[in-house]
């Protein structure tokens, strides 16, 4: 999972973090490896009252949240009339819902701690459409969506608000590309760079629009994906 590049990459920079996920065996296994400034706390990001309990432990154990990265996700796919509905409220919810609610629950914490920062993993298929992607799609501009609106509320309490949009990554997500996204998944991974990204390589830009070097930027998208969205090389 991205999140244990991420999370090692912040505690290299002095950081202390609470890692979340349902995942709860390579998450605690990850947070002893980090040692003393790392916490594993299980979180649904369905759930409002999981995301309740998660920033109270963050800020019982640390005395204070000042950055929140929204990064839990899944990908799945499937031609219209055979993708179902349930298959797109549940991925609406975890990709979509999730980071509202924790932006909800942690918005007070986040303003208490300020300066702050929000960092919404979305994806280049945020910025452009994906065929047979239909609620990953959606999911991810509606993630860019909520970004702007969180980023124009909560400028003046001293939370910045930004979107991440990687390309094809190599992590797990990318390895379970199901057979019913098909081509469209591994269009996706294509990019000018002809190669996927590393992990790394999204956790360094996530590092810096965490901290005070990005002091400058709130409401906007940050994209890291090999080139893939910068047009096509075909005349
Ligand atoms: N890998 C890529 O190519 C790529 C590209 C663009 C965007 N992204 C985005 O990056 C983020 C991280 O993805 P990844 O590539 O590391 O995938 P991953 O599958 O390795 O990691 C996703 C993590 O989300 C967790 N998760 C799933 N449902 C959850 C829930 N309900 N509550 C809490 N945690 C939950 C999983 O347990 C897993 O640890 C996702 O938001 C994804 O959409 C990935």
């Amino acid at each position: 999972m991205w999140v244990s590049l991420g999370s090692s990459g912040f505690v290299q920079h002095g950081a202390r973090v609470v890692i979340a996920d349902i995942a709860d065996e390579p998450g605690a296994k990850l947070a002893a490896d980090l040692g003393d400034q790392a916490l594993y706390v299980h979180l649904d990001v369905t759930s409002a009252a999981g995301w309740q309990a998660a920033v109270a432990t963050a800020v019982e154990r640390f005395g204070k949240l000042n950055v929140l990265v929204n990064n839990a996700g899944i990908l799945d796919g499937g031609p219209l009339g055979v993708y179902t509905e349930q298959q797109w409220r549940r991925i609406l919810d975890i990709n979509l819902t999730g980071p509202f609610l924790g932006l909800s629950v942690a918005r007070d914490a986040l303003v208490a701690a300020r300066p702050s920062s929000v960092i919404n993993i979305s994806s280049a298929a945020g910025l452009q459409g994906v065929a047979g992607m239909h609620g990953y799609t959606a999911s991810k501009f509606g993630l860019r969506g909520l970004t702007k609106s969180a980023a124009l509320e909560l400028a003046e309490h001293g939370v910045r608000v930004n979107s991440v949009h990687p390309g094809g990554i190599l992590t797990p997500m990318i390895a379970g590309l199901s057979a019913e996204a098909g081509q469209a998944g591994v269009d996706r991974a294509r990019s000018t760079l002809e190669r996927l990204g590393l992990p790394e390589e999204v956790t360094a830009l996530v590092v810096y629009l965490a901290g005070e070097e990005s002091s400058y930027s709130t409401g906007a998208e940050f994209v890291v994906d090999g080139g893939m969205t910068a047009g096509t090389s075909h005349s």
